[in-house]
C-alpha cells in the first residue's frame, strides 16, 4: 500500500477530468490546428492571452502565458533582479521552490514574519526602513502555500499603500485564490494597486490540471519587452496545444463548472482533515484553518523535531513536508509541518492524521 501523502501539493486524481480535457484538445485542434501546431509568440496562445487580459482589465500584450507558473517566476526574478538588484523579501514561511531558485542564483532572501492574517506589515515596514537595495517582495496572499493563510482586505490596502510609499515592486502569486470553499472573495493586490507595481501571476495547475503546465503573468508595461525577450530566448514560444485546450474550456463555459466540481472534491478533503486533527492531535498542537487552497500549517509542541518525526512517519506510512523547508536556510519551522489535503481521499486523510497523531 502506498504511503498516505500529505506532502503532495497536487490535485486528487478525481479532480482531473480526462474526457473533458480530451474533448477540448480535439476541438481546439480542429478549430485552429495550423496555428497551434506551429511556433507562436513568446507570450503564448493569443486567444487565451486576450481572455485573461479581459479578466484582469489590461492589454493583451501584458499577459504572458508560461510553461507553468514556476517558469514565469524564473523569468520574473531574472528580469526584476537585473532591473533592480537587491534582496528579495518573502513571507516566512513561503513556497519552497522559489527559495531554491533564488538560493541557486545567490540572491539574498529575507523572510518577513506572518500571523494568522498573513504577512505582518509592521515587520515588513521595519525591513523597508532598514534601507539598502530591495529588488521585490514575493507574496502569496490568498490561501498561501504552505500555511493556507489569507491576507485580510485592510492589510491588502495598507500593503498597496506601502508599495507606493517605498516604491516596492510586488510579485503577487495567486494559484489558489479561485479554489475557495468558504467565506467571501478578497480583492487582489493587483486590482487594488492598478498593476504598475504589482505583477500578478496565477496558474491552471490547481483549477484544471498541473500536467497542462499553464501559468500566466500580468506584468506592468515596463516589464513587457524584457519578459518577451526571456520567453523567446528560453523556448521561442510555450507549448500551444495545452493553452488552446484551456482556451476552449473557458470559451465553451466549462471552466467554472469544472472548478465547482474540483472545489467540491477538495472541500470534502479539507473538512476531513480538520475533523481528524481536532479528534486526534494531542494538546499543544495547533493548525491553520484555511477557507480555500490545498494546504494547512501545523505547529507541533516546541519539543517536537519535525525532521525526526518525518522519518518515523515515513516508516509508518504517512508523509508531510517539514516546516523548515519553507524558510530560507531552514532558519525556522523546526517544529512545524505543511499538510496538503488536496491529494488523498477523505478516508485516507482520516487514517493518515490518526497515524501521525499516534507517533507524537
Ligand atoms: C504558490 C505557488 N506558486 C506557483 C506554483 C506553480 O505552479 P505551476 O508551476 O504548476 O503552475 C505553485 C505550485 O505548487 C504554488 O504553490
Amino acid at each position: 500500500m502506498a504511503a498516505i501523502s500529505f506532502a503532495r501539493g497536487a490535485p486528487a486524481p478525481e479532480c482531473l477530468d480526462q474526457a473533458l480535457i480530451a474533448d477540448c484538445a480535439r476541438a481546439a485542434l480542429e478549430r485552429d490546428g495550423t496555428t497551434i501546431l506551429s511556433y507562436g509568440t513568446g507570450g503564448g496562445y493569443e486567444p487565451l492571452r486576450e481572455v485573461l487580459a479581459e479578466q484582469h482589465g489590461v492589454a493583451a500584450n501584458r499577459v504572458f502565458v508560461t510553461t507553468g507558473g514556476l517558469q514565469g517566476f524564473v523569468f520574473y526574478a531574472a528580469v526584476q533582479l537585473a532591473l533592480r538588484p537587491g534582496r528579495v523579501l518573502v513571507e516566512g514561511p513561503t513556497y519552497d521552490r522559489p527559495l531554491k531558485i533564488l538560493a541557486r542564483d545567490g540572491v539574498e532572501v529575507v523572510p518577513i514574519a506572518m500571523d494568522d492574517e498573513g504577512l505582518d506589515l509592521d515587520a515588513l515596514e521595519a525591513e523597508l526602513e532598514r534601507g539598502g537595495d530591495i529588488s521585490f517582495l514575493y507574496t502569496i496572499p490568498t490561501f498561501q502555500n504552505p500555511s493556507g493563510r489569507t491576507l485580510g482586505t485592510e492589510r491588502r490596502r495598507r500593503l498597496v499603500e506601502m508599495a507606493a510609499q517605498y516604491d516596492l515592486p510586488i510579485l503577487e502569486d495567486d494559484p489558489y485564490g479561485r479554489v475557495r470553499y468558504d467565506g467571501d472573495p478578497v480583492p487582489s493586490l493587483h486590482e487594488l494597486e492598478g498593476g504598475q507595481r504589482v505583477t500578478f501571476t496565477s496558474s491552471f495547475s490547481k483549477t484544471v490540471a498541473p500536467g497542462l503546465r499553464i501559468g500566466y503573468f500580468v506584468v506592468p508595461d515596463g516589464l513587457v519587452a524584457a519578459y518577451d525577450d526571456r520567453a523567446v530566448s528560453t523556448y521561442i514560444s510555450p507549448s500551444l496545444l495545452p493553452q488552446a485546450t484551456v482556451f476552449e474550456l473557458i470559451d465553451r463555459e466549462a471552466f467554472v463548472p469544472n472548478l465547482d466540481r474540483v472545489r467540491g472534491l477538495l472541500k470534502a478533503r479539507k473538512d476531513a482533515m480538520l475533523v481528524a486533527l481536532a479528534a486526534e492531535m494531542p494538546a499543544g498542537t495547533s493548525w491553520s484553518s484555511p477557507e480555500g487552497g490545498y494546504f494547512l500549517w501545523l505547529d507541533f509542541a516546541d519539543d517536537v523535531d519535525a525532521a525526526a518525526l518525518l522519518t518515523r512517519a515515513t516508516d509508518a506510512g504517512v508523509t508531510f513536508v517539514r516546516g523548515s523547508d519553507f524558510f530560507p536556510n531552514a532558519s525556522a519551522g523546526r517544529s512545524s509541518a505543511r499538510l496538503a489535503f488536496s491529494y488523498e481521499t477523505p478516508e485516507r486523510i482520516t487514517e493518515g492524521v490518526a497515524l501521525l497523531a499516534s507517533l507524537l
